[in-house]
């Protein structure tokens, strides 16, 4: 895993849009399309930013794929990821060539999943760009996390870690008004992506991050599993950084 630390989340986010950009890049002369992951929360407001400003790549034949989505908001709810991935990502490229949404606000969560793994085992997804909760997830897999499921997106219940984080973030106004249930691309699906670029800025999440470079590969820390993947790249801040031992920071 390669590890950057950047002075602060600005710079963290010019680091990894221009890496992500290179690898959509590479993937389209490769192949002549690529198909990449989005993340949503604050960890990739930069990013985003920086990525869709980035000269020179040709989303006309970029498809994307949506990470996770809350069950039973609507896409108008202020914390519907569906609008934030359409306000910082879809409308700021308008030739992108495709892009799928989860519908969590449908009746039938299970009938969702089955039509987003229809059309993502279509595709092989070149790029995906994550971030970490507070609790270690990956995506919406808090711990203990299901590693197993060959399942592409799955419903998965909230804990209540992840649903104080979404208050503590400002997008629900009460715990209880934070929905305790998500579709979530899986641990195993994720792990297939070409390349994974893990966005983590900020204080809060320091714990998660030595949890994930310094504790056993398991369950119980779900991104650790990041480790084993071979062409992954994590971008910290010095906030997110300041807890991990010299050794970590020296092999980065
Ligand atoms: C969020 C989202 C994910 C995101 C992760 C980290 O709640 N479900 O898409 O990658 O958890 O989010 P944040 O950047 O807000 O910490």
């Amino acid at each position: 895993m390669k590890i950057e630390v950047s002075a602060n989340r600005e710079e963290l986010g010019k680091s990894a849009a221009k890496e992500a950009a290179g690898k959509i890049n590479e993937a389209i002369s490769k192949r002549g399309a690529a198909s990449i992951i989005l993340a949503t929360g604050s960890s990739q407001f930069e990013v985003l930013h920086h990525l869709v400003n980035y000269p020179g790549v040709d989303w006309s034949r970029v498809t994307m794929f949506h990470l996770d989505e809350y069950v039973g908001i609507t896409e108008e709810h202020p914390a519907s990821f569906r609008k934030y991935l359409m306000e910082r990502f879809v409308r700021k490229v308008p030739m992108l060539l495709t892009y799928h949404m989860i519908d969590g606000s449908r009746l039938e969560p299970m009938e969702e999943c089955s039509r987003l793994n229809e059309m993502l085992s279509k595709h092989h997804v070149n790029v995906a760009l994550l971030g970490i909760g507070e609790n270690g997830h990956l995506a919406f897999n808090d711990p203990p996390a299901d590693f197993e499921t060959d399942d592409p997106y799955i419903l998965v219940e909230l804990d209540k870690k992840c649903r104080q984080q979404q208050v503590g973030e400002g997008w629900f106004n009460t715990l209880e008004e934070v929905p305790e249930r998500a579709i979530t691309m899986s641990i195993k699906q994720i792990m297939k992506s070409g390349h994974i670029i893990c966005s983590v800025p900020d204080k809060r999440k320091a714990e998660a991050v030595r949890n994930c470079l310094e504790k056993p590969v398991s369950n119980i820390y779900p991104a650790s599993i990041l480790r084993e993947h071979p062409d992954c790249s994590l971008f910290l801040d010095r906030d997110s950084a300041s807890l991990l031992s010299a050794g970590t920071k020296k092999e980065s």
